[in-house]
């Protein structure tokens, strides 16, 4: 079997060309790493058949051995199907946890998406929450990157407003989303404040920029900032139709949790 055959290249060949699609990846805008399991990768690939060796500037001994299908740097996502091998690559965590095997893909020099601090430093997190965790997912959705300019960036404030905009919000992001300061892209200081961020939320918003989402499957995470995104859409029609003259109150809200089973994180509604 070929690796674009898999599960888990299809999929991610489809999650992107939808991510392309809603406009939440422009030009080279956005990036997603997947865990793999080692039967899902050694079903087509030999850990020993290493292509070329790609050094890491950060720790990631944690995730040593592990392996990842990851988006190439200044990749675009609008060209995912037409040329999955330049734009997709999987990699091998080295045992010292300081470079990358690299296995298949990234064809024509290409690197890991830039990101890879906070790609990778979230996937360490997030794996000490949950042990099926296996999706970073970043990209530029506009309404939310708009409401980062007006809108108050308070995570409670933020996660409130984009609960009331949507019943479903709250069920599915019933920890809200966190919010981090402006920090250079790329660099391994946003990679820290974010996966710090994950260890409570799964979406984490880069102001200004964009949002990091975490889930178990490409599903979750998509969903996650699909959801998101739906409110902060819904919230740039309501400002723009003259602003709320009703909403779902925090009593409702509340009531929302008690029947869907999730519990609202905690200081945002006031009952
Ligand atoms: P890469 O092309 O390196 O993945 O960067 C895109 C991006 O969104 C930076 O935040
Ligand atoms: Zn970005």
């Amino acid at each position: 079997m070929n690796v674009l055959n898999t599960k888990f290249a299809t999929e991610m060949v489809g999650t992107i060309a939808n991510m392309y699609r809603l406009g939440w990846n422009e030009r080279n805008g956005g990036n997603l790493t997947t865990l793999l399991t080692p039967s899902e990768v050694e079903e087509v690939l030999s850990p020993k058949q290493v292509l070329r060796e790609i050094p890491l500037n950060f720790d990631a001994k944690p995730l040593a051995q592990k392996f990842f299908m990851v988006t190439g740097s200044g990749k675009y996502f609008k060209n995912v199907e037409n040329a999955p091998t330049e734009v997709l690559g999987v990699v091998q965590v080295s045992e010292c946890g300081k470079k990358l095997n690299l296995l298949w893909g990234l064809e024509n020099g290409a690197v890991p998406t830039s990101e890879l601090p906070s790609h990778f430093m979230s996937h360490i997190v997030r794996l000490q929450q949950d042990e099926n965790h296996r999706i970073i997912m970043h990209c530029h959705p506009t309404n939310l990157i708009a409401m980062t300019f007006s809108h108050s960036l308070q995570e409670e404030e933020i996660t409130k407003t984009l609960w009331e905009m949507s019943t479903e919000c709250l069920v599915v992001f019933p920890e809200g989303v966190s919010v981090v300061p402006w920090i250079v892209p790329g660099t391994n200081e946003i990679g820290k404040a974010t996966s710090a961020k994950m260890a409570a939320a799964r979406l984490v918003i880069w102001p200004h920029h964009g949002i990091y989402a975490a889930g178990c499957s490409l599903d979750e995470a998509f969903g996650l900032i699909e959801t998101a995104e739906k409110a902060a859409t819904i919230y740039t029609a309501v400002c723009a139709q003259g602003g709320k003259k009703q909403t779902i109150t925090d009593s409702e809200l509340n009531d929302l949790g008690k029947a869907f089973g999730v519990v609202p994180r905690k200081g945002i509604l006031k009952i």
